[in-house]
């Protein structure tokens, strides 16, 4: 990816372009602590990441040349949880218009394609004393990369693994999901998500599901039967028992 295009086509906003850096996350986090006042919109991007994070501590890859990863620093007040809803729309938006496959969303922000997983969001939260500075919104994208001889083969997948519908074009990828991020994240979702809600709704794979729900240690069984505005997963187990998630760990139950 060229750093000068770009920057060009985000001309609007600061962006730091990386060829290769420990994590687009981790260099928001410390460009906030350098520039306390970096406006919100900033947009970090790097070709490779040494040590891309995934939620729950895990690792995520980002080999040179074959994926997207992105941070986008907002300051906004947003929850949390439409911030992700916000996310995976935008991408699932975005990468619709690259394949001729449905795109899918499961719970509570993986972007699928025919079941396996190409993009994964990661939100984190800059706290000043009680109040939220910043909200860091990392982004990673699997476009050409590889999985075949890996263990991740079962679940993970890239986007020209599909039947592609145009060239994939990472910046203006890129472009088109700041883009779409503007048009969510305004003051109309703030106050009234539920457009967003229902778009991400219609989305998710996940309701109707059989799955497994862990939260920390503990693992919860049932059918995924809906989903509220603030993003919850309900669960309803064998007993007819309703619990609700806004946060977890959620596969497919082997049946
Ligand atoms: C997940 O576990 O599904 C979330 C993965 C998030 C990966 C992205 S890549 C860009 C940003 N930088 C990171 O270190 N992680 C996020």
């Amino acid at each position: 990816m060229d750093r000068d295009n770009l920057k060009a086509a985000l001309v609007d906003r600061q962006v730091r372009y990386f060829e290769s850096i420990d994590s687009t996350n981790s260099e928001a986090l410390r460009w906030l602590t350098e520039v306390p006042s970096l406006t919100h919109g900033s947009l970090v991007v790097a070709d490779e990441q040494t040590q891309g994070r995934g939620r729950l501590a895990r690792p995520w890859q980002t080999p040179p040349g074959s994926a997207i990863a992105m941070s986008l620093i907002l300051r906004s007040n947003v929850l949390p949880q439409h911030l992700v809803m916000a996310a995976s729309v935008a991408v699932a938006d975005v990468i619709q218009s690259y394949v001729a496959q449905p795109v899918d969303l499961k719970w509570p922000n993986d972007v699928l394609i025919a079941g396996k997983k190409i993009c994964g969001i990661l939100a984190e939260a800059v706290w000043e004393s009680d109040a939220i500075k910043a909200l860091i919104l990392g982004i990673g994208i699997n476009l050409t990369v590889d999985f075949s001889a890996t263990d991740l083969a079962e679940h993970a997948a890239s986007v020209a693994d599909f039947d592609l519908t145009q060239t994939i074009d990472r910046k203006a990828i890129i472009v088109d999901i700041v883009g779409r991020l503007d048009y969510w994240l305004n003051e109309e979702t703030l106050y009234h998500p539920g457009l967003l809600y229902i778009t991400w709704k219609n989305r998710l794979v996940t309701i109707g599901q059989w799955v497994v729900m862990q939260v920390a240690d503990v693992e919860i069984e049932g059918q995924a039967i809906d989903v509220d505005s603030q993003g919850a997963l309900l669960i309803e187990n064998v007993t007819g028992e309703i619990k609700r998630f806004l946060a977890g760990d959620v596969s497919l139950k082997k049946r």
